[in-house]
């Protein structure tokens, strides 16, 4: 029931380019799409002019972000000898926009959401007869076979739970990009985990727009529970997940992560805005109230939690009162890292329908004014970890300086480190020795 079967096809004599945009689902899901063009037979090329294939997975969570896949497609020159080259587009552009994709940049030989990339093989066979749109929807899971994903890294690894999204935030495409809310089955799930943990894989990132409304759709099992199952993974040793819906965000959730020995104590959990009316316009489900009630909750059980959070400014009719609320919600809560964002509307969303009546200007300047509180609540929060002694996973040493290295603690700050050792991969003690607003600095400890 769950299972797509992939239909081989032979593309060995083809190489191949992926450029990816967005966030960690379609990290994930490019993952997917280079291991299935692997098992037919296809090499990764190092660069775009090198490939017989270019595919870009995109993202249309925002105007900007969408902006990039045209300046992107504009900057890939055509080979001069090798013959033409084929131009795939993925992800939410994709699926919510083929036909004006295809409009505006004619040069594209194939459309493919989501719910399509096992049929990537049979896409690139038939390209040449003309134009493949492949936008259809799955209404069930479809799960790809484990061994498919061409992982980036060998210790940390995005183990998608649940795609989609039935919230219908005002100023959101992700339901039209990535459809109704989809389930993974525990087993799987669980299954998947014990081959990663048997292979070395020490972190797992459960990766869902929505991931507290997790159910197992054989049983009904909660998202809580999954998370204690990966607490009996035997091997792994920081579990996160991303991303939480404030209103779904339960004491079950909170008992479930403190009494998991694996579950990070660390959360990403969405704001928005600080302001009341503006959440009842966004259609979010909570008030400012609720959200802070549920931070104290965290807190009260968990009093070392690192929270981030996303903050949208100048959402339509954000009056400047609304704003100064947005301004003492973070003042409140004191986030370790935040991620903000000037509105823009989307096709297809309800907000887009009425008018998007902050003037840039004003959208400009409230987002630099977010960005220089949470800049200096940051630097404030860096200064007194100094001092502090904590656990790093080490990623690859700076291309500049390979005795310098860049890692995650358990709150996914970055730390910068030196080492002659490489250290690739593996948790190092380390001790904060100095901090600046958007990383600290450490030296490797013995104990
Ligand atoms: N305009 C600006 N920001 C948006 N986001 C989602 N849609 C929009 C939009 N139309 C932001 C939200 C979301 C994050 C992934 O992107 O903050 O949490
Ligand atoms: Fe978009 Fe809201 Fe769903 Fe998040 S919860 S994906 S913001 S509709």
């Amino acid at each position: 029931m769950y299972n797509t079967p992939l239909i081989p096809m032979d593309l060995k004599e083809k190489t191949f380019f992926l450029r990816t945009f967005g966030c960690q689902m379609n990290e994930n899901d490019s993952e997917k799409i280079a291991g299935v063009l692997v098992s037919c037979g296809a090499r990764p090329a190092e660069r775009a002019e090198d490939a017989d294939i270019v595919i870009v997975n995109t993202c249309a969570v925002r105007e900007k972000s969408e902006e990039k896949l045209y300046s992107y497609l504009g900057r890939i020159r055509p080979r001069p000898k090798a013959g033409p080259v084929l131009i795939g587009i993925a992800g939410c552009v994709a699926q919510a926009e083929s036909e004006a994709l295809l409009k505006r940049r004619p040069d594209i030989d194939f459309v493919v959401g989501p719910d399509n990339y096992l049929r990537l093989p049979e896409i690139i066979a038939r390209s040449g007869e003309g134009k493949i749109v492949a936008d259809e929807w799955s209404r069930d899971w479809q799960e790809a076979p484990a061994a498919l994903f061409r992982r980036e890294s060998p210790v940390t690894a995005y183990v998608t739970i649940m795609e989609g999204c039935d919230n219908f935030c005002t100023y959101c495409i992700v339901p039209f990009t990535r459809g109704r809310e989809k389930f993974r089955p525990l087993r799987l799930i669980q299954s998947e985990l014990e081959n990663l943990a048997g292979r070395g894989y020490r972190e797992i990132q459960f990766l869902g727009q929505n991931v507290n409304s997790y159910r197992d759709p054989e049983t009904g099992t909660p998202f809580a529970e999954l998370l204690a199952a990966a607490g009996r993974t035997v091997g792994l040793k920081w579990v996160r997940f991303i991303t939480s819906h404030p209103r779904n965000f339960s004491a079950e959730l909170i008992e479930a992560m403190d009494a998991s020995p694996v579950i990070c104590r660390q959360l990403h959990l969405p704001l928005q805005s600080g302001s009341t009316s503006v959440l009842a316009r966004m259609n979010r489900g909570y008030t400012r109230g609720d959200y802070l009630e549920k931070i104290a909750r965290l807190r009260q059980r968990m009093p070392e939690i690192s929270l981030s959070t996303d903050i949208i400014v100048g959402f339509p009719g954000e009056t400047e009162e609304e704003f100064q609320d947005t301004l003492s919600a973070l003042e409140a809560v004191r986030f370790a890292n935040i991620f903000s964002f000037r509105y823009s509307p989307r096709p297809r969303t309800e907000a887009a329908k009425g008018t998007d009546d902050v003037p840039f200007e004003i959208k400009k300047r409230r987002l630099i004014e977010v960005q220089n509180l949470q800049k200096s609540i940051q630097t404030d929060f860096h200064k007194s970890l100094v001092g502090a002694r904590m656990e790093v996973l080490a990623g690859g040493p700076s291309k500049k300086d390979p005795a310098a290295f860049a890692g995650r603690n358990e709150g996914y700050q970055v730390v910068n480190f030196r080492s002659e050792k490489d250290v690739t991969g593996s948790f190092v003690r380390v001790e904060i020795t100095g901090s600046g607003p958007y990383s600290l600095r450490a030296r490797i400890v013995e104990d």
